[in-house]
Order: structure tokens, then sequence, then C-alpha cells
């Protein structure tokens, strides 16, 4: 397909990996729908000055209800959506912080908004990409307690799990999408430099540029790529919890429950 056809759905396109992604797809695809945290007068001076057909939404992920509203209006602007690339993300807060749904706010941020739009739009997408983080690699789901109520709760721990968990849903959902024209891929687009990665770690990273690259590096291979995992633009091994099936259905049902509120059932 000619690239000025495609129809690109990015979250998190106003800072960091997202923003960079945003400038290096302005003018080279149709139709490029870009989500933000903040409202469009906020942002309007990063987005005059990108090239081509750009469809700005905003939505607060802390919000349920408000990442439905974003799914329903993505759905309203693009009948078929090529790429849907999940990048929007929050560092673990210090404390454990709650939404007003009463979810934990890392796995409700990273996670469930990666859930809900990937369900929503699953009909009618070519590829999804969720942006997870190598973090995922060296943690375990405790899915009794996904919001870590009980166990010990750190911003990191909330954070790679929360990783995880889109890691694990990425190769539940590229079995439920077996057989159809759609594909689901997970990345670690690299160690960036970014308000995220220096919310929780002191280390420098590279360019932001440097993650874009990445994510359009493993957006552009040809498929089939259905399930597979990428460090960076390499193929790598996921945490093998998540190609797990026992702990996949667990965590399904678990979303499921968590996403009655907004009646989306993500199975
Ligand atoms: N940087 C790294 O080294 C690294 C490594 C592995 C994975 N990642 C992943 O890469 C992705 C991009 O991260 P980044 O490093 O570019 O971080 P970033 O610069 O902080 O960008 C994160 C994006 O997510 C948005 N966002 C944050 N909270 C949100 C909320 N409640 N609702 C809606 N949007 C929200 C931000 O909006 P605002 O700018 O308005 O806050 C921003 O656009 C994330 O998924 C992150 O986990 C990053």
């Amino acid at each position: 397909m000619d690239p000025t056809d495609r129809t690109v759905v990015l979250t998190g396109a106003t800072d960091g990996i997202g923003r960079a992604t945003a400038v290096r797809l302005a003018g080279r695809v149709g139709h490029l729908v870009l989500h933000g945290l903040e409202p469009r007068a906020e942002v309007e001076g990063f987005l005059s000055g990108l090239g081509g057909r750009v469809t700005y939404l905003p939505a607060d992920f802390g919000h349920l209800d408000q990442i439905a509203a974003l799914g329903a209006a993505i759905g309203e602007t693009a009948d078929r959506v090529d790429l849907l690339v999940n990048n929007a993300g929050r560092p673990g807060a210090r404390r454990r912080t709650v939404t007003d749904d009463g979810i934990e706010a890392t796995l409700q941020t990273n996670y469930l908004s990666t859930v809900v739009l990937s369900t929503v739009l699953r009909d009618r997408v070519g590829r999804i990409l969720n942006i997870a983080s190598a973090t995922h690699l060296s943690e375990r789901l405790d899915l009794a307690d996904l919001g870590l109520a009980v166990g010990g709760y750190s911003g990191v721990t909330a954070y790679a799990r929360s990783k995880l968990a889109i890691v694990t849903y990425t190769c539940w959902l590229a079995t439920r999408l077996d057989g159809t024209a759609a594909e689901a891929v997970s990345m670690h687009p690299g160690v960036i430099h970014s308000r995220l990665l220096s919310g929780m770690f002191s280390i420098q990273g590279d360019p932001p540029e440097v993650g874009a690259r990445n994510i359009l590096h493993v957006a552009g291979l040809p498929g089939p790529l259905n399930g597979r995992y990428f460090d960076e633009s390499e193929p790598a091994r996921p945490n093998p919890a998540a190609t797990d099936p026992t702990i996949q259905h667990d965590l399904l049902d678990r979303t499921a429950a968590l996403l009655t509120p907004i009646t989306i059932d993500p199975r």
C-alpha cells in the first residue's frame, strides 16, 4: 500500500518518543491521528508545525471513560487503521496512587488504555504495536494483586508489571487475531532520554529520535509478525510468563473485570 494512503494512530504523541515519532510520520502518511493528555490549545504550537492531515484527540488515561471515549472518537475519524501505536505511558508514582476508577494509576494508564484501544479497534486495524519496556523481563505478575494493593509497592515495580501485563496481553491478542488480517506486536523502544525515564531512573538515555526510529522500524517490517516481541529493532524473547496460556487467560479475566464499568470485554 502507498504509505500516503495509510492511517496511523499514535498515543502519547506530544512528548518524548511519541512526539519524535509524530514528527517523523507527519506528511508521510495519509492520516495521522495523534492522542495526547493535554487539551488541544496546550499543544497547538506543536500540531501547527506538523505537515499533512493530522487529527488530534485528547484523553486522560487516568479516567476509564476518557479511554473509551477516545476509542470511539478514533472509530469515528478512521474507518480503517493501518497502524495503532499504543505508546502513551507514565512512570510509577513514588507512592501508590489510585485513579477515580479505583485502579492503581500505572496499571490503568499504561496497560488498560492499551487493552481498551486494541479491543475497540481490532476489527479495523492492520498492526497493533504496543510499547512495552525491557523492565518487564525481570518481573512476575501477581494476578491476585495486579494493582499492588497488598504486595510491596514501588513505582518501578508498578511500571515494570504494567509493561509485563502489556506484553502478556499482546501475546494473548496475537492468538485471538490468528487467521485475521490484524497483527499484535510489542516492543522495548530503547533507553531514551525523557520525562518518564528521569521520573524513575537516574540514567540519561539516547535522544527520543532513536526511540522513534526503532518504533518506525518495527512498524514498517513486513509481516507476519503476529505475537512477536522486539528489543529496539531486533526480535527478542519476552518474559516466559507472557506466553503462558494459563497466565494469559487469568490476566484477561481480571482485565475484563476491571473494565466492567465501561462495558468493554477484551476477550
Ligand atoms: N524512555 C525510555 O527509556 C523508555 C523505555 C522503555 C519503554 N518506554 C515507553 O515508551 C513510551 C513513551 O515514553 P517516553 O519515554 O517517551 O515518555 P514521556 O516523554 O513521558 O511521554 C509519555 C507520553 O504519554 C503521555 N501520558 C502520560 N500520562 C498520561 C495519561 N494519564 N493519559 C494520557 N497520556 C498520558 C504523556 O503526555 P504528557 O506529555 O502530556 O504528560 C506523553 O505524551 C512509554 O510507554 C514508556 O513506558 C520508554
